[in-house]
C-alpha cells in the first residue's frame, strides 16, 4: 500500500495539502506566504492581491489565514440589494440586531456609563451592523476575503471599498482579490486608499515552481520522475499549477498507481503524452475553438482556403488556432511568431497570408471574444502580441481533439 492516494495528493481545483509548493516574487525577495502574513499584521491597511485566474490567490489566502479564520465572499454575493454589511453579517450567520436597540436606546434603557448626551453618539459608534460585523470578526480573529472582486456590481464597487475604509482603521481584516486589467480601480486607483494598501500581485507560475508540484506529489507516492519528465510536464502546465495538478492526477489515474504499488518511477514519455490527453476530455473549450475557427460572418463570400495535406482544406482561423497550438508551448505569442507558425503549417503552399491578413484575423478574433461571454475570453490581442489568459485553453488546442 502507498500512504496515500493519488487524488489526496494531487488536488485540482482544491487546497494542495501535500502539494503546496510555496513561492518567491520577482518584485520583492520573499515568499507569498510571508507577504501576505505581514500584510495583515499591518493594522489599518486592506490587503489588495490582484493575479491571473488559477494561480493559486484563495488558496494562499487558506494557506495563510486557516479555513477556520477565513471568510470568504465574492463579488457575486454583492449583487442583490442588501447592504454591504448585511450580505457579511448573513455569511457568518450573524444576526444584526441594529433597529431593535435603536429603538429601546431612544426609549431610554439604561446601559452602565452611558448618559442621556452621548447616547446618540453611542448608538452611531456600536449599534450599527456594520460595528456588529466588525466586533464579531475581530473577536474571532476572522479574515475578510471578498475574492472576485470584478464581479461586484460597478455601481457598488466605490461603496464597497469605502466601506472597507473606514472598517480597517477599526482594526477589521480584509483582503480583496482580483484579475490583473480588471475592474479593481475602485480599490487600487481609490484616492482615499492611497497610502492604506498592501498589494500583492501574484505572478503566472515558472517552470522550476511547476517542476516542484510534480516532484513533490509523486515522491509522496514514493514515485520517482526525472528532471527531464518533469521539465516536461511543466511547460505543457502553461504557467497554471492547476493545470499540473490535474496532469499529475490525470497521469497517476492512466498508470493505476494506487492499485499498481510495484510501480516506483515514471520514466515513458508516451504516459506523459496520454496524461495530457486524457486532462482535456474534460476540459469545456471544444465550443469555443469552434466559434473561434469559424470567424466572423462571411456574408456569402468565399474565403481563401489552402489544402494542407491529407485532404484538409483550411481557411485563415483554422490557420491562426492550428498556429497557436503549435511548439514551443507559451502564453505569450508575437505576431511574428503566429507569421512563422503558419508558414510552417503551409510550407511550400504559394500565396501565404502576409503579416496583415494574419493581423486582421486576430483582430477579428478578438472581436467575437469581447462580444461574448466570460469562458471565451482566453486571450488578449494587445501591442501585436496574443497573451493567452486561459492556460487550460491552449492546453486544449494543443492536446484535445477538436
Ligand atoms: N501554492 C500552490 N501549490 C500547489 N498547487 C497550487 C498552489 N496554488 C494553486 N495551486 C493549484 O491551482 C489551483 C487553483 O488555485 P486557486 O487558488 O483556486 O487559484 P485562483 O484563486 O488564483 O483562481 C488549486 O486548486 C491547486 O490545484
Ligand atoms: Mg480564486
Amino acid at each position: 500500500m502507498r500512504k496515500y492516494l493519488s487524488n489526496e495528493v494531487f488536488k485540482p481545483g482544491a487546497f494542495p495539502k501535500h502539494t503546496y509548493i510555496s513561492r518567491v516574487s520577482s518584485e520583492f525577495a520573499y515568499t507569498y506566504e510571508f507577504r501576505l502574513k505581514q500584510a495583515l499584521n499591518t493594522s489599518g491597511f486592506l490587503t489588495s492581491i490582484i493575479g491571473p485566474s488559477k494561480t493559486g490567490k484563495t488558496v494562499l489566502c487558506e494557506k495563510v489565514i486557516g479555513l477556520e479564520n477565513l471568510v470568504s465572499l465574492t463579488g457575486n454575493d454583492f449583487k442583490g440589494a442588501l447592504p454591504f454589511w448585511t450580505t457579511i453579517a448573513n455569511r457568518v450567520g450573524l444576526a444584526i440586531e441594529g433597529e431593535q436597540l435603536h429603538t429601546n436606546m431612544v426609549a431610554g434603557e439604561r446601559i452602565e456609563g452611558i448618559t442621556e448626551s452621548n447616547s446618540s453618539s453611542f448608538r452611531e459608534k456600536y449599534l450599527t451592523g456594520k460595528d456588529q460585523v466588525i466586533d464579531y470578526f475581530n473577536k474571532n480573529k476572522l479574515v475578510l476575503v471578498l475574492d472576485d472582486f470584478h464581479y461586484a456590481p460597478e455601481e457598488t464597487q466605490l461603496d464597497m471599498s469605502y466601506q472597507l475604509k473606514d472598517a480597517i482603521r477599526k482594526e477589521f481584516k480584509a483582503i480583496v482579490i482580483s484579475l490583473p486589467h480588471r475592474a479593481d480601480d475602485a480599490i487600487r486607483k481609490n484616492a482615499d486608499l492611497s497610502g492604506r494598501l498592501s498589494l500583492i500581485n501574484i505572478e503566472p507560475w515558472q517552470i522550476d515552481s511547476l517542476k516542484e508540484i510534480a516532484i513533490t506529489g509523486f515522491n509522496t507516492l514514493d514515485i520517482n520522475i526525472n528532471d527531464e519528465l518533469a521539465t516536461f510536464l511543466a511547460a505543457e502546465s502553461l504557467t497554471s499549477p492547476q493545470l499540473m495538478q490535474s496532469i499529475c492526477l490525470s497521469l497517476s489515474l492512466l498508470l493505476d498507481l494506487d492499485t499498481n504499488i510495484e510501480i516506483q518511477e515514471i520514466t515513458n514519455r508516451n504516459d506523459l503524452i496520454n496524461a495530457f490527453k486524457a486532462t482535456t476530455i474534460n476540459l469545456p473549450y471544444k465550443d469555443i475553438v469552434k466559434r473561434l475557427k469559424s470567424g466572423p460572418p462571411t456574408r456569402g463570400q468565399q474565403r481563401k482556403t489552402y489544402s494542407i495535406g491529407s485532404g484538409e482544406e483550411v481557411d485563415i482561423y483554422d490557420l491562426l488556432i492550428k498556429a497557436l497550438a503549435l511548439d514551443p508551448p507559451s502564453t505569450y505569442i508575437t505576431l511574428d511568431d503566429v507569421k512563422v507558425r503558419i508558414d510552417r503549417i503551409l510550407r511550400d503552399i504559394p500565396g501565404k497570408p502576409d503579416r496583415n491578413k494574419i493581423k486582421s484575423a486576430i483582430e477579428q478574433v478578438q472581436s467575437i471574444i469581447n462580444n461574448s461571454e466570460a469562458i471565451y475570453q482566453v486571450f488578449e490581442w494587445k501591442d501585436d502580441v496574443i497573451y493567452i489568459l486561459d492556460p487550460l485553453f491552449l492546453f486544449y488546442l494543443r492536446w484535445g481533439s477538436y
